[in-house]
C-alpha cells in the first residue's frame, strides 16, 4: 500500500504520544477511510480466503457463532442486492460483496438435533446474534485494508429485508444484517480519513461527563465545514428556507437527519416494519 494512502488518524488529529508505536494493525485501523467506487480487477482468492478467515476469527458471544456470511461474487446477484440496497452503484462495481447475517438458525438446529426445546427466542439473542455478525464484518473490513484493498460496510441491505431473504435464500432464524463492499478502489476516490468526533466527547473517564461536549461539538464542526463533508449532500427540511449563515456542519446535518429518519436509513419507510419482519421471520424480541 502507498504511503499516500496510509494516512493515519493520528496524524490528523495531531496525536503524537502514539509515534514510537509501530504497529501495523494500529496504522490499518487508524487509516480507515470508506471506499465507494471500484475497477473491475478481481480479488486474488487467497486475500479472499484470507478476509473471510480473518472475519472468523473475530471473538464470538459464548462460542456460539451466531452469524453466517454470505459470499456474493455473481454479477447478477451483486446487481439486485444493489437494487434493494438504495440502488448504491458500489456494490455492483465491487468484485465480491459480503453479506453478514446474525443467525440463530443454526443454534435451533443444533438444540433440536440434541434433543432438546430451543429457548433462547429473545432480544438477547437477537442482539447477540447481531454483535457477532457485526464483529465479523468488522474484522474482514479491516483485513481487507491490511491487503490494501478498499471496502466499505452496506447497511442498506435492510432496505428490503424481504427481497434480500428471497434472494439469498435465507432460512428463518436468518436476517441479513449488514454487507460489505470490497474491491480495489478507483484512482483518486479517497477524500482523506473522515475526522471522528472529539476523544473527549466519545471516551469517558469512569464514568459519563457531558463536560467536553459543547466545545468538542463547536470544534468539529468547525472542522466538517473546513473539509465541506456536507457540500451538496445537505439534507432539507421540508417547508423551512434554509437560514441565513447558517454553519452546516456535523451537527446541523445530524440533527436534520434525526427529524427525517429516512434520511438514515435511505429508505422511504426507515425499515418501518423491520420488526414486524424479523419476528414472521423466526426472531423474537421478548
Ligand atoms: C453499520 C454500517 C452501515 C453502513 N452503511 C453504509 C451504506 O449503506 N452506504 C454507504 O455508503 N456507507 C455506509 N456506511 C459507511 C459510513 O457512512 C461511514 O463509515 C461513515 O460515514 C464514516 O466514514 P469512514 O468510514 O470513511 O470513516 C456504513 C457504516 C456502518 C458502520
Amino acid at each position: 500500500m502507498s504511503n499516500n494512502i496510509f494516512r493515519k488518524r493520528q496524524e490528523l488529529e495531531g496525536i503524537t504520544s502514539l509515534d514510537d508505536l509501530k504497529s501495523e494493525t494500529i496504522d490499518v485501523l487508524t487509516s480507515h477511510e470508506s471506499i465507494r467506487a471500484f475497477n473491475s480487477k478481481t480479488i486474488p482468492g487467497d486475500y479472499l480466503e484470507a478476509i473471510i478467515t480473518s472475519a472468523r476469527s473475530a471473538p464470538t458471544s459464548s462460542n456460539l457463532q451466531a452469524y453466517s456470511i454470505i459470499v456474493v461474487s455473481s454479477q447478477e446477484k451483486k446487481d439486485s442486492l444493489a437494487t434493494y440496497s438504495g440502488d448504491q452503484n458500489f456494490i455492483r462495481e465491487a468484485p465480491v460483496f459480503l453479506v453478514f447475517c446474525a443467525d440463530i438458525h443454526r443454534l435451533k438446529y443444533v438444540t433440536n438435533r440434541q434433543g432438546y426445546q430451543f429457548e433462547g427466542d429473545s432480544l438477547e439473542m437477537f442482539l447477540l446474534a447481531s454483535m457477532d455478525a457485526t464483529l465479523t464484518m468488522q474484522n474482514a473490513l479491516v483485513a481487507s485494508e491490511a491487503l490494501g484493498l478498499g471496502a466499505v460496510p452496506v447497511g442498506s441491505i435492510r432496505n428490503e429485508p424481504i427481497k434480500v431473504i428471497e434472494e439469498l435464500n435465507l432460512p428463518k432464524g436468518v436476517y441479513a444484517l449488514v454487507g460489505l463492499a470490497i474491491g480495489y478502489e478507483k484512482e483518486g476516490v479517497r477524500r482523506g480519513i473522515k475526522p471522528r468526533l472529539p476523544q473527549k466527547v466519545t471516551v469517558h473517564q469512569e464514568g459519563y461527563s457531558t463536560e467536553h461536549l459543547e466545545e468538542g461539538l463547536k470544534g468539529y464542526d468547525r472542522q466538517m465545514v473546513a473539509r465541506r463533508t456536507y457540500e451538496g449532500r445537505r439534507v432539507s427540511i421540508a417547508g423551512e428556507p434554509e437560514r441565513d449563515g447558517l454553519e452546516y456542519g456535523w451537527c446541523e446535518h445530524t440533527a436534520r437527519r434525526c427529524t427525517r429518519p429516512e434520511t438514515i436509513a435511505a429508505s422511504a419507510s426507515l425499515r418501518e416494519n423491520l420488526r414486524a419482519i424479523l419476528e414472521s421471520h423466526g426472531f423474537s424480541f421478548k
